[in-house]
């Protein structure tokens, strides 16, 4: 199995994104395909992390297919075999594709980011410590970074081109789509998160927040679409560490942030592009950590050579 800087495939791309390229595949199906790229502080760093593409593509399966009954999504298959048997076109490429590639029903995507937060972080956190307020709207006096919110927040924020996504109110998303389904996506998106966080939370990982996106198909069905419950679209948290009133370290980028900031503090990077060498020592480490989490969510090797 190859480690992938960035797929190329005989395929019309549809786009290609900071970690993964889509492919159309036909009027109605798109080719997911993650890469073993990774992004720390907004910035793509140059060296692969082996495994990494696989384990986005494996765990977002296995959610797709476990949280089916909760709602559907656009997953057709994340099996190789399967997807090359059934594009023609990608006959000897198995290699490239192994593990990390998913065939999806193509949806006219929702243009909301549908995000859940069980605990303050992130951006939530720097709009509360600054104003006490998220998407302008006050939230209890008194919380800590990283505290616990019970219940969940619903915080869904516009798909920005370049640069940062905007926090909005649901408000907003209801005058552009509709009460109904706003309020719709809303409800799903709670469903998904505590599933996926229940699920998550037996297994020694928080799920801190977790980033939805929804698609309609050409029938008028809304489904679950792009990515679900990974490492690259949700903060996991090693439940043992959690400790409110700081930043908690991540699950899967905790090595490699903790290189990177070491850089910044001597001064050896400034935080932005082109990113520094990543050692050999943290590339390991971070493909170990991202196993790792495989492993407890799935309960599960993830398959193929190591
Ligand atoms: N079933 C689907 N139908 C239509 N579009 C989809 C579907 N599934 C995912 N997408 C779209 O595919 C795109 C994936 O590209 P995106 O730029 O998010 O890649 P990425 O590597 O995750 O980058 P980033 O880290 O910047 O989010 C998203 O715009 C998403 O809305
Ligand atoms: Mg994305």
């Amino acid at each position: 199995m190859s480690t992938v800087t960035e797929s190329r495939l005989p395929l019309p791309l549809f786009r290609r994104g900071k970690v993964r390229e889509v492919y159309e595949v036909d009027a109605k199906h798109l080719l997911l395909v993650a890469s073993d790229r990774v992004s720390a502080f907004d910035v793509v760093m140059r060296q692969p992390i082996p495994r990494k593409g696989a384990v986005l593509t494996q765990v977002s399966a296995f959610w797709f297919e476990q949280l089916a009954p909760v709602f559907p999504s656009h997953y057709v298959t994340a099996r190789t075999e399967e997807i090359v048997e059934r594009i023609p076109r990608l006959a000897g490429r198995a290699d490239e594709i192994a593990g990390r590639a998913m065939l999806v029903r193509r949806t006219a995507p929702v243009p909301f980011e549908c995000v859940v937060r069980g605990y303050l972080s992130g951006s939530a956190w720097a709009e509360y410590r600054a104003h006490g307020t998220l998407a302008g709207e006050p939230l209890a006096a008194g919380l800590l970074e990283s505290a616990r919110l019970e219940p969940p927040l619903f915080s869904p924020a516009t798909k920005a081109e370049s640069g940062h996504d905007e926090n909005v109110p649901l408000a907003r998303m209801a005058a552009t789509l509709g009460p109904e389904i706003a309020g719709a996506l809303r409800d799903a998106s709670f469903a998904v998160y505590r599933a996926g966080r229940d699920h998550a939370a037996a297994r020694g990982i928080i799920v801190a927040d977790t980033k939805l996106e929804f698609g309609t198909t050409a029938e008028g069905t809304l489904l679950l679409i792009d990515e679900l419950l990974t490492p690259d679209s949700s903060r996991f948290w090693p439940a043992d560490r959690y400790a409110p009133g700081r930043s908690q370290p991540s699950f899967d980028k905790q090595p490699l942030r903790d290189y990177l900031a070491g850089l910044r503090s001597a001064g050896a990077w400034n935080g932005e592009a082109p990113p520094p060498p990543l050692p050999a020592e943290v590339v390991d480490a971070t493909s170990r950590r991202y196993l790792e989490a495989f492993r407890l969510l799935t309960g599960a090797e993830l398959g193929g050579p190591a």
